[in-house]
């Protein structure tokens, strides 16, 4: 019998075996690549549904997986994979769900070239965006050796969110960066969420003095702790072996610590959040930690999950305060948003100031998910702040192509009373005034009612910083319009009866994206005899900046056209405008 058995499947196999590609009944295809050259490119077409594919590749244990939307009609873009150092070896590749993508996993090729289509419409110039790909939160800041290291959540597979890894860039300046390769990849034990990166100058962990060690969380079946180290100043990472370095305790929301080195408690400090609080951690060697205490509980805004704490110093009137930053969906203005709590922190549990909580480091819609550089200087001294200028209400669908969103521009954080309480202030930092091209200085203006500058810079390219002063105020309504001839405009509306600061972005442009793009927004804004203002524009991002900080709003906007014209206006009385610069950036 057993014979039969064997003439009848025994070319079945023969067959399966010398074949490249074999379909199984749960409708999964594996394809065999014999690698020829340096990378894989997979079509990608953002309408298609996500399909799970495994790759094996033959010097790897198991598989690594990823969700990729392979085109089903048409591609938008290709994607690659890194394979040029198994040349003449096999690949494999299992593709789920195969049937409904089949053209498009016909299309897959090997080839020595990945075309990156870096100039469009909305790509910034002076802010930092992912080469290709989509990017979320900036990860693991910390400066080294003259290099400050931005790593960033990003899926190098489509540009929407999807396949966590560690992205990675460095900069000398702060304005300009350079793109490094990808340093964390998802393992067995899930995805690469948000962390953070210490430099360990007394070796406290034994990897090495002076190694950078990054501390994520691993996104599997559950949400854990873990760590990885870099001997090469932050080019490649090793995940540590005794990883997760916090399990998780029946948590479901338990992610993205925040390490410093935090002189009061005299060890490495965590930084976690915990579902709708922040649970801080203690470590000498940063592999064993031991649960603090946990702060949250009945103040602030609990409109949602607590995401990427941070917990920093700040002088103020020469006492040091301790401020706690906490990202939530449950903004002021809707979506994303992040809070900020300041107080004194002992070394062991956060102890809050009485402030009218909530209270917000930036009213616009798109600052989100921000940290804090570890490592900076004595001699430099600054905590410098950077976020993803997005919001997950419409993060996925932004009107761009290749890459998908950009960063804040990098800001100084201060502590500073506007008048009424003392408030985290952020400014950008003094590098960015070095961007400065040509500027044109512009006539004062008197306004009463409408009076418009026509013109701001010749052949404006859609990046620029607009600087004035609003004084001697003589009436409760006024505010300013960036326009362009098709009539999109950005329109900024101070009402001083109400005491708020008003943004309309829902005719600048491209909105119907996402319904939610074009809600209003609203700061609350002390009443004060003048107000100066600065407003960075980077072809999509607008970045108001009310007294040095008082007043954050970053918003995104997609104009069809430049907007090189800005009007002023009161509803009754008058203001002046003094000092108008218009900066061309380079
Ligand atoms: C915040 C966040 C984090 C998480 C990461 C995943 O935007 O949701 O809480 O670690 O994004 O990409």
């Amino acid at each position: 019998m057993k014979k039969y058995i064997l003439v009848f499947i025994l070319p079945f196999i023969l067959f399966y075996t010398s074949c490249k590609s074999q379909r199984n009944q749960n409708n999964e295809v594996t394809k065999e690549y014999k690698i020829t050259s340096s990378y894989i490119l997979i079509p990608v077409e953002e309408k298609s549904k996500e399909i799970k594919i495994a790759v094996q590749f033959p010097d790897k244990k198991t598989a690594e997986y990823y969700w990729i939307r392979i085109a089903e009609d048409k591609p938008d873009y290709w994607v690659k994979l890194d394979v040029g150092e198994y040349k003449n070896k096999t690949i494999k590749i299992g593709f789920e769900n195969a049937s409904q993508v089949s053209s498009g996993i016909e299309e897959i090729y090997q080839s020595d070239k990945f075309n990156i289509q870096y100039e469009e419409t909305y790509r910034p110039d002076f802010h930092f965006s992912p080469e290709y790909g989509w990017m979320n939160d900036p990860n693991g800041l910390v400066y080294l050796d003259g290099e400050y290291h931005l790593f960033y959540q990003y899926n190098p597979y489509g540009n929407m969110w999807g396949n966590m890894h560690w992205g990675h860039a460095v900069s000398t300046d702060l304005t300009s960066w350079t793109y490094l390769p990808i340093v964390l990849k998802p393992d067995t034990l899930g995805d690469i969420f948000s962390g953070s990166a210490v430099v360990d100058v007394n070796n406290t962990a034994g990897f090495g003095k002076n190694a950078i060690i990054a501390i994520y969380t691993s996104n599997g079946k559950t949400q854990q702790q873990s760590i990885a180290y870099s001997t090469d100043k932050g080019r490649t990472f090793t995940k540590y072996n005794g990883n997760p370095v916090i399990p998780n305790p029946g948590i479901v929301d338990f992610r993205d610590p925040k390490v410093s080195w935090n002189a009061v408690a005299n060890q490495w400090v965590m930084t976690l959040a915990t579902k709708q609080t922040v649970t801080f951690y203690g470590s000498d060697n940063l592999k064993t930690w031991t649960k603090l205490s946990e702060f949250g509980d009945g103040i602030g805004s609990h409109a949602g999950v607590w995401e990427c704490p941070d917990l920093f110093p700040l002088e103020y009137n020469g006492q040091t305060k301790w401020v706690l930053t906490v990202s939530l969906h449950g903004g002021p203005n809707g979506g994303t948003a992040t809070q900020y709590f300041i107080g004194n922190f002992d070394g062991k549990s956060f102890k809050p100031d009485i402030l009218p909580y909530p209270l917000w480091m930036d009213y616009g819609r798109d600052n989100y998910a921000g940290i804090t550089w570890n490592n900076i200087p004595d001699k430099d001294g600054r905590r410098i702040f950077i976020g993803w200028m997005n919001n997950w209400d419409y993060g996925n669908n932004l009107p761009s192509k290749f890459f998908r969103s950009s960063n804040t521009i990098p800001c100084q954080l201060f502590l500073k009373n506007n008048g009424k309480h003392i408030i985290l202030a952020s400014y950008p930092v003094s590098e960015i005034t070095l961007l400065r091209d040509k500027t044109f200085d512009k006539p004062d203006i008197h306004v009463s009612g409408e009076s418009s500058i026509n013109e701001l810079i010749p052949n404006n390219n859609g990046s620029y910083e607009l600087t004035f002063d609003i004084e001697n105020i003589n009436t409760n309504e006024f505010g300013f319009q960036l326009i362009n001839n098709k009539n999109e405009f950005l329109k900024y509306n101070f009402d001083l009866l109400s005491g708020t600061l008003y943004l309309n972005r829902a005719q600048s442009g491209l909105t119907n994206f996402n319904d939610l793009f074009s809600l209003g927004m609203g700061a609350p804004l002390v009443l004060g005899e003048k107000y100066n203002v600065r407003l960075l524009i980077d072809k999509a991002s607008a970045e108001l900046f009310v007294n040095e900080g008082d007043v954050t709003m970053t918003s995104l906007f997609f104009p069809t056209e430049v907007m090189n014209k800005l009007i002023f206006y009161t509803k009754n009385g008058s203001i002046n405008i003094h000092n108008i610069k218009v900066y061309d950036i380079k």
